[in-house]
């Protein structure tokens, strides 16, 4: 991962600019785009992410699963995510992931995903992923936001970091691929809130319940009173 970089000064987004590279030249998977300022860094449900410039890695990678069905997308979801892990764990200890991708320490979100996926027929032909890591920024508008230099207080490496997050990546992607590895269980094992009852805004309303999984098609499984219950990412909102 990363071995062809496009580093650039500033860009919208590096998802955005590595689709369009793609539409005009030929380019090897693990290929990464980076930039320390992205005017318009795009988030999961349409949000925008927002990363002062200069401070944090804001990144995107080139990948072909074509050896993934289309139906196991949210592997790559969960490839991602304990990449992602595995980098800021090395530094924090207790980081866990926000179904399906955030990655927080404590209650605060530290980093975040977006895979742009493609697929040709039953598989998946290409992935883009997006990492944005907050690293040294320590003031940000919302209060549930954090950093590495936060949690630890202490400036960390960009160029350290970013060796370190193409290198987890790297590994969770081989292992994935040969299947070396369950993506499932180590998910299962870091993810938020998981096996604790706590309240959550869905389409009906409030609702309590207890996060047990994953199904296989990336949606949580949450336990209530009525029965275990399947939210895909629009229909569930974490409260409290
Ligand atoms: C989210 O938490 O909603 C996902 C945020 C993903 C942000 C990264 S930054 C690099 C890449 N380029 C983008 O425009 N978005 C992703």
């Amino acid at each position: 991962m990363g071995q062809k970089l496009v580093s650039v000064p500033e860009c919208h987004s590096t998802n955005t600019l590595l689709a369009e590279l793609l539409q005009r030249h030929e380019l090897p998977e693990g290929t990464a785009v980076v930039t320390p300022h992205q005017t318009a860094g795009r988030g999961q449900r349409g949000n925008t992410w927002t990363s002062q410039p200069g401070k944090n890695l804001t990144v995107s990678f080139l990948l072909f699963p074509t050896f993934a069905e289309a139906a196991r997308a949210f592997e790559i979801t969960q490839m991602a995510s304990l990449a992602v892990l595995d980098t800021v764990s090395a530094y924090v200890p207790g980081a866990r992931v926000k179904w399906p991708n955030d990655i927080l320490v404590g209650a605060r979100k530290m980093a975040g995903i977006l895979i742009e996926n493609q697929v040709q027929g039953a598989f998946l032909s290409q992935a883009i992923v997006g990492i944005g890591l907050n690293v040294n920024q320590t003031d940000f508008a919302l209060p549930t936001a954090t950093s590495l230099a936060r949690e630890i207080n202490q400036a960390v490496a960009l160029q350290t970091l970013w060796e370190e997050l193409a290198a987890n990546l790297e590994r969770r992607y081989i292992g994935w691929r040969e299947r070396k590895s369950r993506l499932d269980q180590a998910y299962l094992a870091q993810l938020y809130w998981r096996g604790e009852w706590h309240t959550f805004q869905t389409r009906e309303g409030k609702m309590e319940g207890m996060i047990e999984g994953v199904d296989s098609h990336g949606r949580l499984c949450v336990r209530t009173a009525q029965g275990v219950r399947f939210f895909s990412l629009q229909e569930i909102q974490y409260l409290a």
